[in-house]
Protein backbone atom coordinates (compact mmCIF):
# COMPACT_ATOMS: atom_id res chain seq x y z
CA UNK A 1 0.00 0.00 0.00
CA UNK A 2 2.78 2.43 1.14
CA UNK A 3 4.99 1.46 -1.66
CA UNK A 4 2.06 2.04 -4.09
CA UNK A 5 0.87 5.86 -2.51
CA UNK A 6 4.73 6.67 -3.50
CA UNK A 7 4.50 5.60 -6.96
CA UNK A 8 1.73 6.82 -7.37
CA UNK A 9 2.87 10.53 -5.71
CA UNK A 10 6.20 9.88 -8.14
CA UNK A 11 4.43 9.74 -11.02
CA UNK A 12 2.20 12.92 -10.27
CA UNK A 13 5.07 14.83 -9.64
CA UNK A 14 6.88 13.40 -12.69
CA UNK A 15 3.78 14.39 -14.72
CA UNK A 16 3.51 18.03 -13.24
CA UNK A 17 7.25 18.28 -13.95
CA UNK A 18 6.39 17.59 -17.60
CA UNK A 19 3.23 19.63 -18.04
CA UNK A 20 5.40 22.36 -16.11
CA UNK A 21 7.96 22.43 -18.60
CA UNK A 22 6.11 21.30 -21.77
CA UNK A 23 4.73 24.52 -22.70
CA UNK A 24 8.16 25.98 -23.01
CA UNK A 25 9.41 23.60 -25.55
CA UNK A 26 6.69 21.92 -27.15
CA UNK A 27 8.50 21.45 -30.31
CA UNK A 28 10.37 18.59 -28.68
CA UNK A 29 7.38 16.48 -28.01
CA UNK A 30 4.52 17.54 -31.10
CA UNK A 31 5.78 16.83 -34.29
CA UNK A 32 5.86 19.76 -36.79
CA UNK A 33 2.59 21.22 -37.49
CA UNK A 34 1.34 21.65 -41.17
CA UNK A 35 1.60 25.75 -40.75
CA UNK A 36 5.27 25.53 -39.90
CA UNK A 37 6.11 22.65 -42.84
CA UNK A 38 7.58 24.09 -46.33
CA UNK A 39 5.55 23.81 -49.37
CA UNK A 40 7.39 22.14 -52.00
CA UNK A 41 5.76 22.01 -55.70
CA UNK A 42 7.02 19.98 -58.61
CA UNK A 43 5.41 20.57 -61.71
CA UNK A 44 6.44 18.07 -64.38
CA UNK A 45 5.95 15.67 -67.20
CA UNK A 46 6.36 11.76 -67.08
CA UNK A 47 8.80 11.52 -69.94
CA UNK A 48 10.47 14.71 -69.52
CA UNK A 49 14.62 12.87 -68.95
CA UNK A 50 15.30 15.71 -66.02
CA UNK A 51 12.18 15.49 -64.26
CA UNK A 52 12.85 11.41 -64.05
CA UNK A 53 16.42 12.28 -62.75
CA UNK A 54 15.24 15.07 -60.58
CA UNK A 55 12.52 12.21 -58.93
CA UNK A 56 15.04 9.52 -58.98
CA UNK A 57 17.74 11.29 -58.01
CA UNK A 58 16.85 13.97 -56.31
CA UNK A 59 13.68 14.35 -54.97
CA UNK A 60 14.01 10.59 -53.37
CA UNK A 61 16.63 12.79 -51.06
CA UNK A 62 13.81 14.02 -49.07
CA UNK A 63 12.40 10.49 -47.87
CA UNK A 64 16.19 9.13 -46.83
CA UNK A 65 16.66 11.06 -44.31
CA UNK A 66 13.91 13.44 -41.84
CA UNK A 67 13.60 16.25 -44.43
CA UNK A 68 10.34 14.72 -45.45
CA UNK A 69 9.06 15.66 -42.02
CA UNK A 70 9.61 19.54 -42.76
CA UNK A 71 7.90 19.25 -46.10
CA UNK A 72 4.63 19.57 -47.67
CA UNK A 73 5.56 17.96 -51.11
CA UNK A 74 2.68 18.36 -53.87
CA UNK A 75 3.02 16.45 -57.27
CA UNK A 76 2.04 17.79 -60.48
CA UNK A 77 2.32 15.98 -63.55
CA UNK A 78 1.29 18.24 -66.64
CA UNK A 79 4.61 19.85 -67.42
CA UNK A 80 4.50 21.64 -71.32
CA UNK A 81 1.19 19.59 -72.33
CA UNK A 82 -1.40 21.67 -74.45
CA UNK A 83 -4.85 22.02 -73.46
CA UNK A 84 -7.02 22.56 -76.91
CA UNK A 85 -10.08 23.83 -76.99
CA UNK A 86 -12.00 20.99 -76.93
CA UNK A 87 -10.66 19.72 -73.54
CA UNK A 88 -8.43 17.05 -75.09
CA UNK A 89 -4.76 17.63 -74.49
CA UNK A 90 -1.19 17.02 -76.04
CA UNK A 91 1.92 16.22 -74.55
CA UNK A 92 5.30 17.33 -75.54
CA UNK A 93 6.66 13.94 -75.68
CA UNK A 94 3.86 12.21 -77.46
CA UNK A 95 0.56 10.12 -76.70
CA UNK A 96 2.73 7.67 -74.07
CA UNK A 97 3.87 11.08 -72.01
CA UNK A 98 -0.03 11.83 -71.52
CA UNK A 99 -1.10 8.08 -70.63
CA UNK A 100 1.65 8.07 -68.00
CA UNK A 101 1.07 11.52 -66.68
CA UNK A 102 -2.37 10.41 -66.25
CA UNK A 103 -1.68 7.14 -64.97
CA UNK A 104 0.61 9.44 -62.15
CA UNK A 105 -2.25 11.41 -61.96
CA UNK A 106 -4.37 8.96 -60.83
CA UNK A 107 -2.07 7.08 -58.46
CA UNK A 108 -1.91 10.62 -56.60
CA UNK A 109 -5.76 10.87 -56.53
CA UNK A 110 -5.95 7.07 -55.65
CA UNK A 111 -3.49 6.76 -53.35
CA UNK A 112 -3.27 10.09 -51.76
CA UNK A 113 -0.53 9.66 -48.96
CA UNK A 114 2.97 10.21 -50.12
CA UNK A 115 4.13 7.12 -49.49
CA UNK A 116 1.13 5.54 -51.17
CA UNK A 117 2.20 7.28 -54.55
CA UNK A 118 5.91 8.74 -54.42
CA UNK A 119 6.99 4.72 -54.45
CA UNK A 120 4.97 4.04 -57.55
CA UNK A 121 5.70 7.43 -59.37
CA UNK A 122 9.34 6.78 -58.25
CA UNK A 123 9.66 3.74 -60.59
CA UNK A 124 7.89 4.86 -63.08
CA UNK A 125 9.93 7.52 -63.74
CA UNK A 126 13.39 5.08 -63.01
CA UNK A 127 12.19 2.64 -65.68
CA UNK A 128 11.90 6.16 -67.71
CA UNK A 129 15.18 7.05 -67.11
CA UNK A 130 16.41 3.50 -68.04
CA UNK A 131 14.27 4.26 -71.38
CA UNK A 132 12.10 1.44 -70.30
CA UNK A 133 8.67 3.29 -69.94
CA UNK A 134 6.65 0.80 -71.51
CA UNK A 135 6.98 -1.98 -68.89
CA UNK A 136 5.46 0.61 -66.47
CA UNK A 137 2.84 -2.03 -65.31
CA UNK A 138 5.50 -3.84 -63.85
CA UNK A 139 5.49 -1.42 -60.91
CA UNK A 140 2.70 -2.84 -59.48
CA UNK A 141 4.14 -6.36 -58.67
CA UNK A 142 7.52 -4.83 -57.72
CA UNK A 143 5.19 -2.67 -55.20
CA UNK A 144 2.38 -5.36 -54.45
CA UNK A 145 -0.36 -2.83 -55.37
CA UNK A 146 -3.47 -3.59 -57.21
CA UNK A 147 -3.37 -1.85 -60.55
CA UNK A 148 -7.35 -2.22 -60.44
CA UNK A 149 -7.80 1.48 -59.39
CA UNK A 150 -5.56 3.09 -61.70
CA UNK A 151 -7.35 1.16 -64.72
CA UNK A 152 -10.62 1.86 -63.56
CA UNK A 153 -9.14 5.55 -62.97
CA UNK A 154 -7.71 5.93 -66.35
CA UNK A 155 -10.52 4.21 -68.48
CA UNK A 156 -13.32 6.25 -66.98
CA UNK A 157 -12.11 9.31 -67.78
CA UNK A 158 -11.90 10.61 -64.40
CA UNK A 159 -8.32 10.66 -65.10
CA UNK A 160 -8.39 12.87 -67.69
CA UNK A 161 -10.89 15.29 -65.04
CA UNK A 162 -7.63 14.81 -62.86
CA UNK A 163 -5.44 16.18 -65.85
CA UNK A 164 -7.58 19.24 -66.47
CA UNK A 165 -6.88 20.41 -62.71
CA UNK A 166 -3.56 19.85 -62.90
CA UNK A 167 -3.64 21.45 -66.12
CA UNK A 168 -5.03 24.84 -64.67
CA UNK A 169 -2.73 24.60 -61.80
CA UNK A 170 0.45 24.99 -64.21
CA UNK A 171 -1.16 27.65 -66.06
CA UNK A 172 -2.04 29.73 -63.04
CA UNK A 173 1.76 29.13 -61.53
CA UNK A 174 3.21 33.22 -61.23
CA UNK A 175 5.65 33.44 -62.61
CA UNK A 176 4.49 31.50 -65.04
CA UNK A 177 6.94 28.03 -65.71
CA UNK A 178 9.44 28.21 -68.30
CA UNK A 179 10.44 24.23 -68.79
CA UNK A 180 10.32 21.08 -66.28
CA UNK A 181 11.33 20.15 -64.05
CA UNK A 182 9.82 23.60 -62.45
CA UNK A 183 9.91 23.31 -58.81
CA UNK A 184 8.68 26.23 -56.57
CA UNK A 185 9.75 26.36 -52.65
CA UNK A 186 7.26 28.30 -50.88
CA UNK A 187 5.97 30.15 -53.74
CA UNK A 188 9.35 30.93 -55.24
CA UNK A 189 10.30 28.93 -58.53
CA UNK A 190 14.34 27.85 -58.23
CA UNK A 191 14.91 28.06 -61.93
CA UNK A 192 17.63 25.98 -63.00
CA UNK A 193 18.53 26.08 -59.74
CA UNK A 194 16.62 23.43 -58.40
CA UNK A 195 18.89 20.84 -57.94
CA UNK A 196 19.89 22.28 -54.45
CA UNK A 197 16.13 22.09 -53.43
CA UNK A 198 17.17 21.02 -50.28
CA UNK A 199 19.22 23.83 -48.99
CA UNK A 200 16.01 26.41 -50.57
CA UNK A 201 13.84 24.38 -48.02
CA UNK A 202 16.25 24.58 -45.22
CA UNK A 203 16.21 28.30 -45.69
CA UNK A 204 12.40 28.71 -45.93
CA UNK A 205 12.00 26.47 -42.70
CA UNK A 206 11.05 28.60 -39.93
CA UNK A 207 10.14 26.16 -37.16
CA UNK A 208 12.24 24.58 -34.45
CA UNK A 209 12.70 20.40 -35.40
CA UNK A 210 15.47 21.75 -37.74
CA UNK A 211 16.25 18.30 -39.47
CA UNK A 212 19.96 16.93 -39.30
CA UNK A 213 20.39 17.11 -43.16
CA UNK A 214 19.90 20.80 -43.19
CA UNK A 215 23.20 21.18 -41.45
CA UNK A 216 25.59 19.70 -43.96
CA UNK A 217 23.40 21.55 -46.92
CA UNK A 218 25.83 24.41 -47.02
CA UNK A 219 28.53 22.21 -48.62
CA UNK A 220 26.93 20.05 -50.29
CA UNK A 221 25.51 23.39 -52.04
CA UNK A 222 28.89 24.93 -53.57
CA UNK A 223 29.56 21.10 -54.54
CA UNK A 224 26.56 20.55 -56.70
CA UNK A 225 27.05 23.80 -58.26
CA UNK A 226 29.89 23.51 -59.45
CA UNK A 227 29.96 20.28 -60.80
CA UNK A 228 26.66 20.27 -62.83
CA UNK A 229 26.48 21.56 -66.22
CA UNK A 230 23.48 24.13 -67.08
CA UNK A 231 20.26 23.52 -68.81
CA UNK A 232 18.76 20.49 -68.17
CA UNK A 233 14.84 21.21 -68.63
CA UNK A 234 12.55 20.51 -71.23
CA UNK A 235 11.50 23.98 -72.49
CA UNK A 236 7.76 24.93 -72.28
CA UNK A 237 7.73 25.77 -76.26
CA UNK A 238 9.83 23.24 -77.61
CA UNK A 239 8.21 19.98 -77.86
CA UNK A 240 5.32 20.33 -80.41
CA UNK A 241 6.06 23.18 -82.22
CA UNK A 242 9.56 21.95 -82.73
CA UNK A 243 7.76 18.80 -84.23
CA UNK A 244 6.41 21.00 -86.91
CA UNK A 245 9.66 22.40 -87.63
CA UNK A 246 10.98 19.15 -88.37
CA UNK A 247 7.90 17.69 -89.96
CA UNK A 248 8.18 21.52 -92.52
CA UNK A 249 11.87 21.53 -92.89
CA UNK A 250 11.42 17.52 -93.68
CA UNK A 251 8.62 18.06 -96.26
CA UNK A 252 11.07 21.69 -97.67
CA UNK A 253 13.92 19.09 -98.16
CA UNK A 254 11.48 16.82 -100.32
CA UNK A 255 10.12 18.89 -102.44
CA UNK A 256 13.49 20.75 -103.20
CA UNK A 257 14.84 17.27 -104.58
CA UNK A 258 11.22 16.75 -106.44
CA UNK A 259 12.19 19.78 -107.65
CA UNK A 260 15.56 18.67 -109.08
CA UNK A 261 14.80 15.58 -110.03
CA UNK A 262 12.50 17.15 -111.99
CA UNK A 263 14.60 19.49 -113.66
CA UNK A 264 17.34 16.13 -114.51
C1 LIG B 1 -10.14 18.05 -80.47
O1 LIG B 1 -9.48 18.94 -81.35
C2 LIG B 1 -8.39 18.37 -82.09
C3 LIG B 1 -7.76 19.45 -82.95
O2 LIG B 1 -7.52 20.62 -82.23
C4 LIG B 1 -8.89 17.21 -82.94
O3 LIG B 1 -7.81 16.61 -83.60
C5 LIG B 1 -9.57 16.17 -82.03
O4 LIG B 1 -10.11 15.15 -82.83
C6 LIG B 1 -10.67 16.83 -81.21
N1 LIG B 1 -11.20 15.83 -80.28
C7 LIG B 1 -12.48 15.71 -79.97
C8 LIG B 1 -12.83 14.61 -79.02
O5 LIG B 1 -13.33 16.45 -80.40
C1 LIG C 1 4.23 28.15 -70.86
O1 LIG C 1 3.01 27.45 -70.98
C2 LIG C 1 1.89 28.12 -70.44
C3 LIG C 1 0.70 27.22 -70.50
O2 LIG C 1 0.71 26.32 -71.55
C4 LIG C 1 1.68 29.43 -71.17
O3 LIG C 1 0.55 30.10 -70.66
C5 LIG C 1 2.92 30.29 -71.00
O4 LIG C 1 2.80 31.48 -71.70
C6 LIG C 1 4.18 29.54 -71.44
N1 LIG C 1 5.34 30.31 -71.06
C7 LIG C 1 6.35 30.57 -71.88
C8 LIG C 1 7.47 31.36 -71.31
O5 LIG C 1 6.38 30.23 -73.04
Amino acid sequence: MGSSWKMTSSLILCLSIFAFFSPSSPSRILPPSDSQKVSVGLYYESLCPYSANFIVNYLVKLFEDDLISIVDLKLVPWGNAKLRANNTFACQHGRYECLLNTVEACAIDVWPGLDGHFPFIYCVEALVLEHKYPEWESCFQKLDLDPKPIEKCYTSKYGEELELKYAAETNALQPPHKYVPWVVVDGEPLYEDYENFISYICKAYKGTNIPKSCSQVSLDTIQMVDAKPKHSVCDNESGIPNLWELLRSTVASWITRMNMAGAI
